[in-house]
C-alpha cells in the first residue's frame, strides 16, 4: 500500500448522507484542532493502545528522515483516551489531506467521558502502511524524535504537546510520558556546560 491514503479514504461512504459525524482524535488531533467543529467532548475508544510507531514523512519528518508520530495498535481490553469532535462531512477533505501519510478512516464506537456513546470515525495507520515504523524501545523512540524535523515543526513539539494535552485532560499515558522523560534527558545531556561563575 502507498503512503498516500487520500483516495482510499474518499471511497469510505459509511456515513454518507449524514449532516454530522463524530471524529475521535488521539494524537495531534487532540492538541491541534485546525478545522471547524460543532462540539468537542473528551472521550475514549476500546481495544486500542496509542503507540509512537508511525513514520511521518510530511509533518514531523521528511521522506529521507521520517519523524515518529502516534497510531493505534489493537490490544484487547485497552482503553485509549482522547478528544471527540462533531464535524460536518465537508471537513473530511482537510482531514484526509492532513492524515494522508498512511492513516485510514475506521468506524468505531466512541464513548464520551460525560456519558453516552456514538458510532464515529478514527484515523488509524495500520502496520500494512508503507510508512509504519513499528516497535522500538521508548529510549530509541525518544532519540529518533529528538533528531527529526518536518514542515509542521520539530518532532519533539508533537511529543511534548501531546503529553501536555493528556496531562491537562487528566489522562496519563505511560508510553507517551516515558518517551517524554527520555527526550528531556537527551536534551539535558546535549546542553552545553554552564560557564564557570565570574567573581
Ligand atoms: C489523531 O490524532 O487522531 C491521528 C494521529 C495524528 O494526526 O497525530
Amino acid at each position: 500500500m502507498s503512503h498516500n491514503t487520500i483516495a482510499i479514504n474518499q471511497k469510505m461512504d459509511k456515513f454518507d448522507g449524514r449532516h454530522s459525524v463524530w471524529l475521535f482524535g488521539y494524537g495531534s488531533l487532540i492538541f491541534k484542532a485546525d478545522f471547524p467543529f460543532i462540539e468537542r467532548r473528551a472521550a475514549c475508544i476500546g481495544n486500542w493502545t496509542r503507540r509512537f510507531w508511525q513514520g511521518s514523512h510530511d509533518h514531523r519528518g521528511t521522506p529521507e528522515q521520517p519523524g515518529r508520530v502516534v497510531t493505534l495498535v489493537p490490544e484487547a481490553g485497552a482503553v485509549c483516551h482522547g478528544m471527540a469532535y462533531l464535524i460536518t462531512p465537508e471537513v473530511f477533505g482537510h482531514l484526509d489531506h492532513r492524515e494522508k501519510n498512511g492513516y485510514l478512516r475506521l468506524a468505531t464506537q466512541i464513548h464520551f467521558d460525560d456519558g453516552g456513546s456514538e458510532e464515529g470515525l478514527v484515523y488509524i495507520a495500520t502496520e500494512e502502511n508503507a510508512a509504519f515504523l513499528g516497535e522500538a524501545s521508548e529510549q530509541q523512540i525518544a532519540q529518533h524524535i529528538a533528531a527529526a524535523h518536518g514542515p509542521s515543526g520539530p518532532n519533539r513539539d508533537y511529543l511534548l504537546e501531546l503529553a501536555e494535552a493528556l496531562r491537562a485532560m487528566g489522562r496519563p499515558d505511560a508510553h507517551v510520558f516515558a518517551i517524554e522523560r527520555h527526550l528531556r534527558a537527551i536534551e539535558q545531556a546535549a546542553q552545553p556546560p554552564a560557564p564557570p561563575p565570574v567573581n
